[in-house]
């Protein structure tokens, strides 16, 4: 199973959601799947924002572009290239702000493609292309938004990932969101992160059955 890593962490040894996503590649391989990772650390290897040039180049339909419209293109067709290769995509990131980090979002404007990542019919309907991957979310929170909490109307990440990548194919994905961690004492964070460990362990025997399964 080639599976895409993707990390987003603007912290490093001490990251949760690194250490989650490790986590989660080793029980998959535990399980006894045959892992290739395709890693991509998103504050190494940051898209770059929309600019103009993008902007107008990725809604000019590809037999049109001009050279330099191709060259604007280039370093996201690459990213697109290696989500289309994947069989699996596990998604690793802290909430920043009760969203995603800049570098996830520049990476989803990034992977959101006209006529590449989705299709647009001519009855209007959009066909999202990234249909075939078994998508894991890891997100880690230093609050608590499960709901019944004060904070469980704040989460702006779970609906957006949910719509940027339900729009390019994504149906079900599943999420393991780890909380509450860095504005909890020492029990509840321990607590959180046992408890996340236990839901990727579920996940990746799920996702070993399955490739059992197809196989
Ligand atoms: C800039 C910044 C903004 C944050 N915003 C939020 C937030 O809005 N809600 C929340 O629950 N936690 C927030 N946190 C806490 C992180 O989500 C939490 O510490 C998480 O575990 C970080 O994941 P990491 O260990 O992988 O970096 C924020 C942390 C930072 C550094």
């Amino acid at each position: 199973m080639k599976v895409m890593h993707v990390d987003s962490s603007a912290k490093r040894e001490t990251s949760n959601s690194r250490a989650l996503a490790r986590h989660f590649i080793d029980e998959l391989r535990a399980q006894g799947v045959d892992v290739e990772v395709d890693y991509l650390d998103l504050t190494v290897n940051t898209p770059r924002h929309v600019d103009e040039a993008f902007a107008i180049a990725t809604y000019r339909p590809a037999e049109e572009r001009t050279a330099e419209m191709k060259i604007t293109l280039a370093a996201s067709d690459a990213l697109c290239k290696r989500l289309f290769e994947a069989d699996a995509f596990v998604f690793a990131m802290p909430m920043y702000n009760w969203s995603m980090p800049s570098v996830f979002k520049a990476f989803v404007d990034s992977v959101t493609r006209p006529g590449l990542t989705y299709l647009a019919q001519p009855d209007g309907r959009i066909v999202g292309q990234l249909n075939r991957q078994k998508t894991l979310f890891i997100t880690t929170r230093g609050a608590d938004l499960r709901p019944g909490g004060m904070f469980a109307s704040m989460d702006a990440l779970t609906p957006a990932l949910k719509a940027a990548f339900g729009f390019i194919g994504v149906a079900e994905p599943t999420f393991v969101d780890a909380q509450p961690l860095q504005f909890s004492d020492q029990e509840a964070r321990a607590a959180a992160l046992a408890r996340a460990k236990t839901e990727l362990s579920e996940v990746a025997v799920q996702w070993a059955v399955h490739e059992t399964v197809a196989a």
